[in-house]
This record gives structure tokens, C-alpha cells and sequence, in this order.
């Protein structure tokens, strides 16, 4: 019989229940009135005498082994499923809440609002559906004219007149069809692009805008604005250099480099060992664009801007993939900690 109830005492230890119902069974099974623990209580009856002071011992321990581990689970399972507060213990340490953080693009934009606005403009905003006029025309694009092949559109519907604007100028043309100068104003926002996908082109992305229009604005305050917002984004020690180029709404049209911010104009792969990174397109608004939009080019001027914000992004944070901000993988995006 010792043997027996050793063989039990193995069993009730190595047992693990599946759920409330399996226990309960366990319960039956071992400490139930015609369970395992009675019948053997029975069965002590007939152990001889002089056997009968261990075997009591074991048959005790066995009891209170059953007991035990029924009253362990039970305690277990309560504290797993009841809501009513009565079981629940409090001196438990509750399970952390994640923070989220934002979007390293909502990031750069924010900075990028906060520098130009402290110089006084204020901020825009444009349809994302646009029309040919607000897109193209108005913005000197004249029709067929390969200029637009710059950007490849998507269009809405097989409508050519309803696009996803490929560009945040657009919002300049609304700008100026709606207010009288002086204008100060940057327009952050989504572009679309019918483009293959790589480390350096999405189809979607995002830009923002930058105008100025007033009398006697001149290159000269062009230079300074941007001068002043690449030290305030990427520096104190940053250079600029502003290189022609064309753009249809803008003349003369610059594109704009600063000295890469990684090695400081040495030479690294960043800027492919020449020392500076390009960052915008720029330029004097073109008189065409003032008058498309009822401004008065012979009193008025203006200067433009636009930049993408994945790109300053890449540069100020060293991502060297695009696809990264667009694929919401936690464990990149924890990466941004930002005050903004
Ligand atoms: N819209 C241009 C683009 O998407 C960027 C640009 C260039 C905007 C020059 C401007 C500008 O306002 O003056 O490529």
C-alpha cells in the first residue's frame, strides 16, 4: 500500500490543470467522497498493525499534497477571471502602457513649421484632389508642354482635368487666387507621383511649400530665409549654395544644397564625396503665375520654396531607405523622440 500511495504522491505533483473544469475533476478524482484519498482511508483498515504508523503518515501527506495543490490553482484561476474585485489583488504590479511617439516625418514637419514661422509666415492648406488649373496651368505649365512629364500624375477617374496634386504648389496658386499681399505663407502636405517605389522615390510623399509675395521682395531675402532656415535645421555651421535650374513657375529657378551635415563638406557617401546635399527647388515667382491669380506683377514680387519633407528627414536622421517611414514598423518609428 506505501508503494501505492508514494506512486499518487508522484502523480498529484507533476499535475498542472488545463482550465476550471479540469481541476474540478482533479478535485473529484483525488478528494471527492468515493475519490482516490477516501478509498484508501478504507483501505487502511486492513494494513497490518505494525505497519500502520507510516502508512498513516503517507496517506496523511497525500491528503494534504491533494489539498494544496487543489487550493494553489483555485486561488490561481479566480485571480485570472474574476472581475468582481473581491479576489483581486491589488499589491500587484499592473502591466506597463506603452507611449506611442510620432511619426518621424510629423517630427521634421512640426520643426520645419516652427523655424519658418518665427519668421513670420503662417500656414496654408490645399485639396489633395486637384485641378488642372491650381496644378499646371496657373503655375505657367502650358498645356503639352513637356514640363509636365517632370512629374508623373496620377489622374482621377480618367478625368484630365482632376489629378492627386504632384506638388504643394498648388496650394500657392490657391494662396494668392484668395488673398491680397502681402502673402506669407507654407503649405505642409501629401503629394502623389505615379513613381516606382525604391529607397529614394514613393508615390506618395510630402512636401512644403514656401511663399512670399510683397513689394520689393528680393533675391537677396530668398537667400537670407533659406540661410536662415538650414543653420536652424541642420546647424549653426551650415553653408548654402544656390545652384540655376528650371522650374516652369519660377524665374530665375535655383535649386538649393547645404553642406552635408555629416561630414561637414569633406566628402562621405551621404553627399557622394562633393561635400554638399541637395534639399529644394526655389525661386522668383514668375510675373505669369502673379497675374494668373489677379496679383499685380508690376507691383508686386515674390519668392518660392518647396522641399521634401522625407528627404530633409533622411538627411537630419541618416535613413538611407525611404520605404521606412511608409511601412509603420514600431520598432523604427520608437526610434524619434521629439518635444514636437
Ligand atoms: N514644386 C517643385 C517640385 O515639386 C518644388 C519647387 C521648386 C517649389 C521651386 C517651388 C519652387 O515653390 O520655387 O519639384
Amino acid at each position: 500500500m506505501q508503494d501505492k500511495i508514494k506512486k499518487i504522491v508522484k502523480e498529484i505533483e507533476g499535475y498542472r490543470p488545463a482550465n476550471e473544469d479540469d481541476l474540478e475533476q482533479f478535485r473529484i478524482k483525488y478528494l471527492g467522497k468515493k475519490g482516490v484519498v477516501n478509498d484508501l482511508f478504507v483501505e487502511f483498515k486492513n494494513v497490518a498493525p505494525e505497519n500502520r504508523k507510516e502508512t498513516g503518515m503517507l496517506l496523511n501527506q497525500l491528503k494534504n499534497k491533494a489539498e494544496e495543490k487543489f487550493e494553489l490553482y483555485k486561488k490561481e484561476l479566480v485571480k485570472n477571471s474574476d472581475f468582481s474585485g473581491e479576489n483581486r489583488d491589488l499589491t500587484l504590479s499592473s502591466s506597463e502602457l506603452e507611449l506611442g511617439s510620432r511619426h518621424p516625418i510629423s517630427i521634421v514637419r512640426n520643426e520645419i513649421i516652427q523655424i519658418f514661422s518665427r519668421l513670420g509666415f503662417n500656414i496654408s492648406e490645399g485639396p489633395e484632389v486637384e485641378d488642372d488649373w491650381h496644378n499646371f496651368t496657373a503655375l505657367n505649365f502650358p498645356e503639352e508642354h513637356p514640363a509636365r512629364d517632370m512629374q508623373d500624375t496620377f489622374f482621377v477617374q480618367k478625368n484630365p482635368d482632376i489629378a492627386l496634386r504632384t506638388h504643394t504648389s498648388s496650394v500657392q496658386v490657391r494662396v494668392m487666387e484668395n488673398t491680397k499681399p502681402p502673402i506669407k505663407t507654407i503649405s505642409p502636405g501629401r503629394v502623389f507621383r505615379n513613381e516606382a517605389i525604391s529607397a529614394r522615390a514613393h508615390c506618395i510623399f510630402h512636401q512644403i511649400e514656401g511663399l512670399y509675395v510683397d513689394k520689393n521682395v528680393s533675391f537677396a531675402d530668398l537667400k537670407q530665409t533659406l540661410l536662415y532656415f538650414a543653420k536652424e535645421m541642420f546647424g549653426e555651421k551650415t553653408e548654402i549654395r544656390l545652384r540655376p535650374s528650371f522650374f516652369p513657375f519660377t524665374e530665375p529657378s535655383a535649386e538649393m544644397d547645404i553642406s552635408c551635415n555629416i561630414c561637414g563638406g569633406k566628402g562621405c557617401n551621404v553627399c557622394k564625396y562633393n561635400g554638399w546635399v541637395e534639399i529644394l527647388g526655389c525661386g522668383m515667382v514668375d510675373p505669369n503665375v502673379l497675374e494668373n491669380c489677379k496679383i499685380d506683377s508690376k507691383k508686386y514680387t515674390g519668392f518660392a520654396f518647396g522641399m521634401g519633407i522625407e528627404r530633409i528627414a533622411m538627411l537630419k536622421y541618416q535613413i538611407k531607405d525611404l520605404r521606412l517611414f511608409f511601412e509603420n514598423d514600431v520598432r523604427f518609428l520608437k526610434q524619434f523622440k521629439s518635444a514636437l
